[in-house]
């Protein structure tokens, strides 16, 4: 048949693995680009915008592709253990491979700076879930001290195996297109996405099977923004978790394809990625998590600026599901929508004609 079972079976001939590589998969990749409709009406610019909807992997984000590689791989070798510092998405993520694989799973994740859904993941697939009292920077760096002593496989993007599987995405983009688009725009954390991206769009140019390359974009929340401030930021902050890292682990990678693609990196206020996010639901029906909005928002800014120029495609990643923060999500809406009433005609019927007017 032509069930759907993966990415790394779809793209064996682009992927390490071997005809006996036992595949840990949970049906990741394949997902939906979506071009929008009302938003470039509403800016009144002649563009083509797609959004990439990785928020419907299975656990939720762009994470499974990386995964489901990682987990192969260190299945492959015989690993019994996995580890990642987290924001959240990757801990989703290692934790449902590892229950797949029957492996265990240790995750660090800073206490109380990860979204709700995200913990639940964790804890639902059963990590071993250690928060702790600091960042995801130093997270990362407790991740590699330990990994040199314990027999545990990393499963942050400094894993190879991670990269190959996110780079994934660009092939989809280009065989659903059937070209690469002109501008890649990405939210940018530890910067592996849009490294494993430009490794794609790279490998598959060089095959001849799109007659360009995009200019990747990267757009970084203002309070996380290293790659705008030249070197590592102490302390980051920002609404949109996701992305709150000071010290990119891609840093040369991502520096340098920015520069050759011809593309930049910028920053986003946290209000003007909220305010992205709250555009794409309420005007296309698409729901992700505020770091994925960056993408978005910092696109539309360039759009509009004609940084980005009229008649440009351009695709921008939602990295994760908006389901994941139920948290920011209510915060931020609930005033405009939200009203409490009696379980009565009148107040229900009322209700509709004053929103109707
Ligand atoms: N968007 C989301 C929703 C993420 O979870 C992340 C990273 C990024 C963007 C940035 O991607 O790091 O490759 O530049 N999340 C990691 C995590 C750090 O632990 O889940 P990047």
């Amino acid at each position: 048949g032509n069930r759907y079972t993966g990415l790394i079976n779809k793209y064996r001939d682009h992927l390490p693995v071997s005809d006996d590589t036992r595949l840990i998969s949970l049906g990741e990749g394949n997902t939906p680009l979506i071009k929008l409709q009302n938003i470039p009406r509403l800016i009144g610019k002649n563009v083509d915008i797609y959004v990439k909807y990785e928020g419907l992997n299975p656990t939720g984000s762009f994470k499974d592709r990386g995964m489901t590689m990682a987990v192969t791989k260190a299945v492959e070798e015989g690993s019994k253990a996995i580890i990642c510092a987290s924001t959240g998405n990757t801990s989703a993520a290692a934790a449902a491979y590892a229950a797949r694989a029957g492996i265990k799973a240790f995750v660090l994740i800073p206490e109380g700076k990860i979204a709700m859904g995200k913990l639940a993941q964790a804890m639902m697939y059963g990590a071993i879930t250690l928060q702790i009292r600091g960042n995801f920077d130093e997270g990362m760096e407790l991740v590699k001290q330990v990994a040199a002593h314990a027999p545990v496989t990393i499963v942050n993007s400094i894993n190879p195996y991670r990269l190959q599987g996110q780079k994934t995405a660009a092939f989809e983009i280009v065989e659903e297109l059937g070209f690469a688009p002109d501008f890649h725009c990405l939210p940018v954390g530890n910067a592996g996405n849009i490294t494993a991206h430009w490794m794609g769009y790279t490998e598959y140019h060089e095959r001849g099977f799109s007659n360009s390359l995009p200019k990747m974009v990267g757009y970084q929340a203002a309070g996380s923004a290293p790659f705008m401030r030249g070197g590592p930021v102490a302390n980051p902050e920002t609404v949109a978790t996701a992305i709150r890292i000071g010290n990119p682990q891609s840093w040369d990678k991502a520096w340098d394809l920015q520069k050759v693609s011809g593309g930049w990196f910028d920053e986003l206020s946290d209000q003007e990625i909220l305010d992205a996010q709250r555009l794409l639901a309420q005007t296309e029906g698409v729901f992700c998590e505020p770091a994925s909005a960056a993408s978005l928002g910092g696109a539309l800014r360039d759009i509009k600026s004609g940084k980005i120029p009229e008649g440009s495609k351009i695709v921008c990643t939602l990295t994760g599901n908006g389901l994941k923060d139920p948290d920011t999500a209510i915060g931020q809406c609930q005033n405009a929508v939200l009203k409490t009433i009696d379980a009565e005609l009148g107040q229900v019927r009322d209700s509709i004609l004053q929103a109707m007017n």
